[in-house]
């Protein structure tokens, strides 16, 4: 099997449906209220909102780890309730905000392995998996190294390669990019495009505004337990909602605050930049002569 082919067809990858869901902690802590969210087979979503509007929590649903307290989830129209963890690990790949949550293995290679072998992988598929997924996200160099002599910002990139090699047609990051320098966001970047490419379903949580706007179609922001703004980049990062995302404490991306004013819009090109702003030098240059 090749990575293009990982999810099988497009049509094989769940639609996702949050129907009313809520959500409380053991300790009373509501962390999900009313939450109804439908997300198409395919789609590259980002959810992004202050600390503690509830987005891992809302995420942890998908994989079982977490049951609604009231309302549903459902993957291609079932409810995922009844649904064995060991079946839903194989349609939701699921890459922890905390990686040092996720790794427990004495060895980079053993650690991508685990996952993929739960599934029932072996032999040189396993082997396939785990080399290309650990190129994928720059650690080959490591596959014999404990994951604890790793830096935080590595371990954070193997438990993005032990999610990745299991090749699940639903991945969903718990903000993947967190401690990473441009490296490490550009290999972040390329494992998303690439899922998205293959018509998987990627959910990325994420407080880098410019990840979101220019890695994702459709970008959800929470508050308090509760979506706000659920549309694409160019309307959620408009100068419109900019008020409502200032709320939840958000800044627009500076591209957005910039490409507003210059009359680009909110999802400008680097291109349209240059000739808006050479076009200004020219103006400029005109009215002193
Ligand atoms: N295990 C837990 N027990 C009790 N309350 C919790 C637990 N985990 C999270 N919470 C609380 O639930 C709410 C939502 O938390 P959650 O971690 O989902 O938010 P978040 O949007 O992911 O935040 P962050 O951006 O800080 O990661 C917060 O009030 C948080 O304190
Ligand atoms: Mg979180």
């Amino acid at each position: 099997m090749t990575a293009g082919s990982a999810a099988g067809s497009t049509a094989s990858v769940p639609s996702i449906e949050f129907e009313a869901v809520s959500f409380a902690y053991p300790d009373g802590t509501r962390a999900l209220s009313d939450v109804a969210l439908r997300i198409g087979s395919g789609e590259s979503i980002a959810i992004v909102g202050q600390n503690g509007s509830g987005k891992s929590t809302l995420v942890r649903h998908l994989n079982g780890l977490l049951r609604p307290t009231s309302g549903r989830v459902l993957l291609d129209g079932r409810d995922v309730r009844p649904m064995h963890v060991a079946r839903l690990a194989g349609l939701v790949g699921l890459a922890f905000q905390n990686p040092d949550r996720q790794l427990f293995a004495g060895r980079v290679s053993t650690e991508v392995a685990f996952g993929p072998r739960n599934l029932g992988v072996r032999g040189q598929e396993l082997e396939e998996r785990v080399r290309a997924a650990l190129e994928e996200v720059g650690l080959a160099a490591e596959a014999a190294t404990n994951p604890y002599d790793l830096g935080y910002s590595r371990r954070k990139l193997l438990a993005l390669a032990s999610v990745v090699a299991m090749r699940t047609p639903i991945l969903v990051l718990d903000e993947p990019t967190t401690g990473q320098d441009a490296r490490g966001v550009a290999r972040v970047r390329a494992v998303v495009a690439a899922a998205t490419e293959e018509g998987r379903t990627v959910i990325a949580i994420s407080h880098d505004m410019a990840f979101v706007a220019e890695c994702f179609r459709r970008v959800v922001v929470m508050r308090v337990g509760r979506v706000i703004l659920d549309g694409r980049p160019e309307a959620v990062f408009g100068e419109a909602a900019w008020p409502e995302l200032r709320a939840t404490y958000l800044e627009p991306p500076l591209a957005a605050v910039a490409g507003a004013r210059l009359g680009l819009g909110a999802t400008p090109t680097a291109s349209s930049f240059v000739a808006a702003l050479s076009g200004r030098a020219w103006a400029r240059r005109g009215s002193h002569t």
